[in-house]
């Protein structure tokens, strides 16, 4: 069921000089209730207005809810040129996570709109589902049979971000062997914490029985993930994905299905040929239906206090630290 509700701010006793600002929370994937609250103190607090559009099902819905928002706060909720247009009191979006890619950036800086994400706040969460997973795919999906364990496996976080980085300190934990790949991250930053940088994703696939995808979904990055890549990875390989379904080239993720009896992918979000996956593949083939990463009240909460505090500043003082588009 679509609610959309909005709160009058409690505190209204602003200063002239401010004026008081319409927050949209619009999430198809709602928060928890515990950091919708925490995200109304905040914005009430400021002297705003929070509104709220959670659940929806038609762009339709977006589109009317927008209308007189100055800020809107999303997740995976995708901001187009449509609602940019219906927008027209826009000056902020705050995707509370990470990956913006859901957002077209060119498009908000035409309409004078800023763009921010909340980096690193969910990225505890999004690691403990990529170990959880891992867990489940190396006991066959709990199916009563003999797995494997963790312990002293070599595992390649493909790109040492927030997330990576979380994976990497958690898969420390269950005594795992951890390589990681980043063209962005000097390879001191990674020894001083543990690591084994290697300098090519060739080499991390060759290497590590266990990769962890952790790549944005960017015009260079998507369908990288392809079948002379994947069959690189010694016997026993498994893909782990909770990054983006658009890294995977998707067809030669069914060649390598195919190819390779060994190989197992899990995924936080299900890939466009799921379904095929399912029924051909489903001893070695699992996704999540809807994506849960960052599906925990604390990351729920961290990114989106985070968000609402960012908006607050930046109608208070015009701060733009967390800007991602131009
Ligand atoms: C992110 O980019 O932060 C994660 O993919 C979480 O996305 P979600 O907020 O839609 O769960």
């Amino acid at each position: 069921m679509v609610s959309f509700i909005v709160f009058k701010s409690t505190n209204q006793q602003k200063s002239n000089k401010q004026k008081i600002m319409k927050v949209l929370i619009a999430t198809d994937k709602p928060f928890a209730k515990v950091a919708v609250d925490g995200i109304r103190k905040v914005v009430e607090g400021a002297g705003h207005e929070l509104a709220l559009l959670e659940k929806y099902t038609e762009k339709k819905q977006l589109l009317e809810a927008v209308a007189d928002a100055n800020a809107i706060i999303i997740r995976s909720d995708i901001i187009d040129a449509d609602v940019l247009e219906a927008a027209k009191a826009l000056k902020i979006v705050v995707r509370a996570g990470a990956g913006y890619d859901n957002v077209e950036l060119d498009a908000a800086t035409k309409a004078g709109v800023c763009v921010m994400n909340t980096p690193g706040q969910n990225a505890n969460a999004v690691a403990e589902l990529a170990l959880g997973m891992m867990v489940y795919a190396f006991r066959n999906f709990y199916n009563g049979t003999s797995g494997a364990e963790l312990l002293g496996k070599k595992i390649g976080i493909h790109a040492y971000g927030n997330v990576g980085r979380n994976v990497a300190r958690i898969a420390k934990g269950f005594g795992m062997e951890v390589y990681a790949f980043d063209a962005f991250v000097p390879a001191e930053a990674m020894q001083k914490e543990g690591i084994i940088p290697v300098n090519t994703a060739d080499e991390l696939y060759t290497t590590c029985q266990i990769v962890s995808l952790h790549i944005p979904a960017t015009a260079e990055t998507k369908n990288s993930i392809n079948f002379n890549l994947l069959n690189k990875m010694p016997k026993g390989a498994l893909l782990v994905n909770t990054a983006r379904k658009e890294v995977i080239n998707e067809d030669d993720l069914v060649k390598i299905f195919e190819a390779r009896p060994d190989f197992k992918y899990v995924s936080d979000v299900e890939p466009s040929n799921s379904l095929a996956l399912k029924e051909k593949f489903a001893e070695r083939y699992f996704a999540t239906p809807k994506k849960m990463g960052a599906q925990t009240s604390e990351a729920n909460i961290n990114a989106g206090l985070a968000a609402a505090q960012q908006i607050v500043d930046f109608f208070a003082t015009g701060n733009e630290k967390f800007r991602v588009n131009k």
